[in-house]
């Protein structure tokens, strides 16, 4: 009796043991990314980070590429000395340490709870980030101990390292190589001896300003917030840019350096929204440019004129192709018509494998949004005087009723209005960095 309620209770820590354990979804390498020399040319370092959590594939996705199992059970994605696999994975997440296993495609539970504060050493944006990965030379794995062999160990990380940086950024995600961190505190929570070294670390997450959406059949399309009614999207390797300007508006943006774009959406012919400067730095020979009629006259080259109510489908964006219709977007207040007549600019629904996006460009909360449906996300101005008071636009966001809302194009208005005007509606109001 005593033994079958010793080994019951064996059998349940075993299980429970277990149960801590994360089995990874298997990396999905077919993903579409940024190409290698795009990503080179852009990666940065990111000490901002927004803290909503990554997906279990997006954790699996990451751990893959830093050291992930390879082309045969040999090999992983980084090079190391002599093949020696000696840098060990560790993920900090909100609640515990996991150490990644390549073959098994596993996070192992090491220690209950958040440690996060245990990396950052200081550097406070780490605790913002949900995920950091450790790298650990373990000198067991080595072989040795000596001059020579730490000397390549301490590049092997360097390598594994590098594969974070270079894949977050070609998906959209952010990261830091890091060597700050508390080594000895870390050291004693995960049990090391002196053969095991924590030697860097990589805060990942997204940027602050920057929110991830999914499609239906689980794509990411993530949003960057650039300025005023500025913005940019990342679906896979493909860009899409809306109404970029450069220097009239404030702070300039230098769009050279950026990926370049697939399409770029015109709204209208203001200078705070149509430019051909940054049109001409985001260009290549396939970069398609859709704008309405007016603007068009003043852009050079081969334009997509889409007037209100035209309506396209473009295949090459996602696997189930992106839906774009022009919506009308005009000022339909007495004294306003002479900013944004009716019939002359555009909005557009962007409809990108079921994900709904509505791109309101500048108007007033105009009767059409009634017939706007299923919109999953809505961004409407709020530049005073020239479209909507913070009251019209928390009416039309209760017409439009979108799941998530960015205020843009909002100027010196007090946006913190609409936050309040539109609480307890079940809209996600998010404030971003459009003035
Ligand atoms: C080995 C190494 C250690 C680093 N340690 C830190 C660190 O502790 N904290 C930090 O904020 N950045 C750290 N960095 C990031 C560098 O400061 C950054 O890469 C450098 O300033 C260049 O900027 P870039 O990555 O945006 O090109 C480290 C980079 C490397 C390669």
């Amino acid at each position: 009796m005593r033994r079958s309620i010793i080994s019951a209770f064996a059998m349940l820590m075993a299980s429970m043991a277990y149960a801590q354990d994360i089995n990874l979804p298997a990396p999905n390498i077919h993903q579409t990314s940024m190409s290698v020399v795009e990503t080179l040319q852009t990666r940065h370092s990111t000490r901002e980070y927004n803290s909503d959590p990554l997906t279990l594939q997006e954790i699996s996705n990451v751990c893959w590429a830093a050291c992930g199992k390879q082309r045969d059970d040999q090999h992983i994605t980084a090079p190391t000395a002599m093949n020696r696999q000696e840098i060990r994975l560790f993920a900090f997440l909100p609640d515990g340490v996991y150490e990644y296993k390549a073959k098994t495609n596993t996070l192992e539970k090491k220690v209950d709870g958040d440690h996060r504060k245990l990396l950052a050493g200081g550097q406070n944006f780490v605790l913002d980030a949900p995920l950091s990965l450790l790298m650990v030379i373990d000198f067991d794995l080595m072989g040795s101990n000596s001059d020579g062999s730490r000397m390549m160990a301490c590049v092997d990380a360097g390598n594994v390292s590098e594969n974070i940086n270079l894949y977050c950024q070609s998906v959209g995600l952010s990261t830091v190589p890091r060597g700050t961190m508390d080594s000895k505190a870390i050291s004693q929570l995960l049990g090391f001896t002196d053969k095991q070294l924590p030697i860097m670390n990589n805060p990942v997450g997204y940027a602050k300003g920057v929110d991830r959406f999914t499609t239906k059949s689980g794509a990411n399309v993530i949003l960057n917030c650039i300025k005023h009614g500025s913005l940019s999207m990342q679906i896979g390797d493909k860009w899409i840019y809306v109404d970029p300007v450069t220097d009239k508006v404030q702070p300039v943006t230098d769009y050279t350096n950026m990926p370049k774009a697939d399409i770029i959406f015109i709204t209208h012919e203001h200078a705070d929204h149509l430019d051909a400067k940054a049109i001409s730095q985001l260009s290549t020979p396939s970069t398609e440019v859709i704008a309405n009629p007016r603007s068009s006259e003043q852009l050079k080259g081969a334009i997509h004129v889409m007037k209100n109510g035209d309506e396209i489908n473009i295949l090459k964006m996602v696997a189930n192709g992106m839906n774009v219709k022009a919506v009308p977007a005009y000022n339909n207040s007495a004294d306003k018509q002479q900013f944004h007549p009716k019939g002359r600019d555009n909005g557009y629904v962007l409809t990108i494998d079921g994900l709904r996006i509505y791109i309101a460009g500048d108007t007033e909360d105009i009767t059409e949004m009634a017939q706007l449906k299923d919109i999953d996300v809505a961004f409407l101005p709020c530049n005073l005087p020239f479209t909507m008071t913070p009251e019209q636009l928390a009416k039309a966001a209760k017409t439009i009723k979108p799941r998530v809302l960015f205020p843009y194009h909002y100027g010196q208005t007090d946006i913190q209005q609409v936050v309040k005007l539109l609480e307890g509606s079940g809209i996600d109001v998010r404030i971003r960095q459009y003035q």
